[in-house]
């Protein structure tokens, strides 16, 4: 199914094109010393999966609530407006949202499709191209999962404005480091904090299941922007890494903006300044904000870009805490939860099979 009519706000075009600067490299060296990225390669080939088989995609949604989330977790869960609406209308809101939110990762994964094509063509290592070559495979299933789910929900959305600045800036780019830290440290990372809220919350088996294996894949794809970005910025200048590390501060201020859904809420004919101004006040609305950077902030910290400019500036954001957090433990974790929505699935398959004996 084609996404035509299933657009609540209807986008400018049919495509977006986004003009390129950059050379493709060869390599004749064919170098096989980067172990570290060769293991992470076999471990990408082995742990491939068939999103058409792996999820049961019979399975229902609930049409007034499709990822199955709690509505305290709702962003204008609390804002007078919203509570005075009637139910149909708070219903109408919160399914455009959360159509909304996956249209963003559906988008965002398009956008992981094309970068890691990016880095496999600009790359100087053959390692990292092997890599990025099975990241490619894995970005257009996550891009086939989400599309299916949101044809369940027969609502998409747009592409948000700050999602796409961020992608013209790191696609526009012609170092090939700037993929990396865009793509695989900022948008990944945040995709995964935003994952694990629906994984985590959802009541809905099929949206929790779907992002418990996405996440599986992007603990590999966040690896591999750590091994190979920790090895080149101790290799650049201060200067160098001062400008990534702007870039970085105003990449996270982007990201954030990218939850506020500015667009819909006008689409929806709400306030959309009051709108933002509860989501930037209230308690819980603001420790989401905060929380979606618990898996870049370490990242970060990791590769080596942890000057004074990083620091203050998420400081400021009030997630500089985060640094501190075990990211190799989450990653772990992140594939232990896959493998126990498949022995959940296992486990229902089973009890039906004796069942219809
Ligand atoms: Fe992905
Ligand atoms: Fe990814």
């Amino acid at each position: 199914m084609a996404f035509t009519d299933t657009y609540g706000i209807k986008p400018d075009s049919d495509a977006w094109h986004v003009p390129q600067n950059y050379d493709t490299r060869f390599t004749w060296t064919y170098s096989d010393d980067r172990k570290d990225l060769l293991g992470l390669y076999a471990k990408g080939k082995q742990k491939q999966w068939d999103a058409e088989y792996r999820i049961d995609w019979d399975q229902e949604i609930d049409w007034e609530n499709p990822q199955g989330m709690p509505n305290e977790l709702f962003v204008l869960n609390g804002w007078a407006p919203y509570e005075k609406m009637s139910k149909g209308e708070r219903i109408e809101l919160r399914r455009n949202s959360q159509a909304w939110g996956l249209s963003q990762f559906l988008h965002g994964e398009q956008g992981a499709l094309i970068c890691s094509a990016k880095i496999v063509q600009q790359v100087p290592d053959l390692e990292a191209k092997f890599y990025a070559a099975t990241q490619t495979i894995d970005e257009a299933r996550h891009v086939e999962a989400y599309k299916r789910l949101l044809e369940k929900i027969g609502l998409s959305h747009p592409m948000t404005g700050p999602l796409k600045t961020l992608l013209d800036q790191v696609l526009s780019d012609n170092r090939w480091d700037m993929t990396y830290l865009g793509m695989q440290v900022v948008i990944e990372g945040l995709a995964l904090a935003a994952f694990a809220g629906i994984r985590d919350y959802s009541s809905s088996p099929l949206a929790a299941s779907v992002n418990a294996y996405v996440m599986e894949d992007e603990a590999r794809h966040v690896a591999f922007g750590r091994l190979t970005l920790r090895e080149y910025y101790p290799q650049l200048t201060q200067k160098e890494r001062d400008e990534r590390e702007q870039f970085l501060v105003e990449a996270c201020y982007h990201m954030r903006d990218r939850f506020e859904q500015r667009e819909l809420w006008e689409h929806m004919g709400l306030d959309v300044e009051d709108a933002c101004r509860h989501m930037h006040e209230t308690s819980g609305a603001r420790q989401f904000r905060t929380h979606l950077f618990n898996r870049i902030v370490p990242v970060v910290k990791d590769i080596g870009l942890w000057g004074p400019i990083v620091r203050k500036g998420y400081a400021d954001m009030g997630v500089l805490d985060y640094a501190q957090l075990d990211i190799d433990a989450m990653q772990a974790n992140d594939e232990a939860v896959a493998a126990q929505f498949d022995a959940r699935r296992a486990n229902v398959e089973e009890v039906a099979a004796i069942a219809a004996e």
